[in-house]
């Protein structure tokens, strides 16, 4: 499985990246407001810089809503930097985009996905990758996890090729539970990936080998 990292923050996808494990960035408009980047060269700029510390896909996401604006901002975005795919909401518009830009051999990212039928959509529209968000959908006492399997089984059903990004991941049951029933990505806070790192037992064992190696004078 993929480890992606979400967020915006040059520091954390640092942190990640140093860590030797992350695949990729994704990152919205929420997460872009959050680091205070304003207008519209700052923001691009800023992609750019993500780009260049991590070696994977980096998701950038259309403001626009009309097929026009998304085509246009799209192809901006697209440009910038060959990791860059450009994400489209689940909209019918972003169906469109996600098609044109299919043909063009530009990656997308299909975002704010919820249900099986609209991962099922974007697959036939070509979408390089899926966004369903888990944990809005436990926020709302809707298992997301379930949703990811019900997608895992329409594509292999059917060896769609578009690969399951499982978004808004909050903690590491997430990220374990999402590699168990095959998501192809995951997408997390950098704590969800340095989570996994931790277990008393490691830490106690780590101490005693510690205080052991001590009495051996090396
Ligand atoms: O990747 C989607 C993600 O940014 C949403 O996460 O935690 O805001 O639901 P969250």
């Amino acid at each position: 499985m993929k480890f992606f990292i979400d967020t915006a923050n040059l520091k954390q996808i640092q942190e990640a990246q140093h860590l030797g494990v992350l695949d990729g960035v994704t990152t919205n408009p929420s997460l872009m407001a959050k680091e205070g980047i304003t207008g519209r060269d700052s923001i691009l700029k800023h992609y750019q810089n993500i780009c260049e510390i991590v070696e994977g896909d980096v998701s950038a996401e259309v403001i626009g809503t009309q097929f026009e604006d998304m085509i246009k901002e799209g192809e901006e975005l697209a440009k910038l930097h060959p990791q860059i795919v450009v994400k489209i909401p689940m909209i019918k518009d972003g169906v469109k985009a996600i098609k044109y830009f299919t043909d063009k051999g530009i990656k997308t990212n299909c975002t704010l996905v919820f249900s099986s039928g609209q991962a099922l959509l974007a697959a036939k529209a070509g979408a390089t990758y899926v966004s369903p968000f888990i944990g809005r959908l436990d926020d709302v006492s809707t298992d997301g996890l379930s949703l990811i399997q019900e997608i895992r089984q329409i594509y292999d059903n059917f060896n769609f090729k578009t690969e399951i990004l499982a978004a808004s991941v909050r903690h590491t049951m997430h990220v374990v539970n999402c590699a168990k029933i095959g998501a192809d990505v995951m997408t997390g806070p950098l704590s969800s990936i340095e989570g996994l790192l931790k277990h008393p037992l490691t830490d106690n064992g780590l101490q005693k080998f510690l205080e052991d190696a001590q009495s051996l004078g090396i």
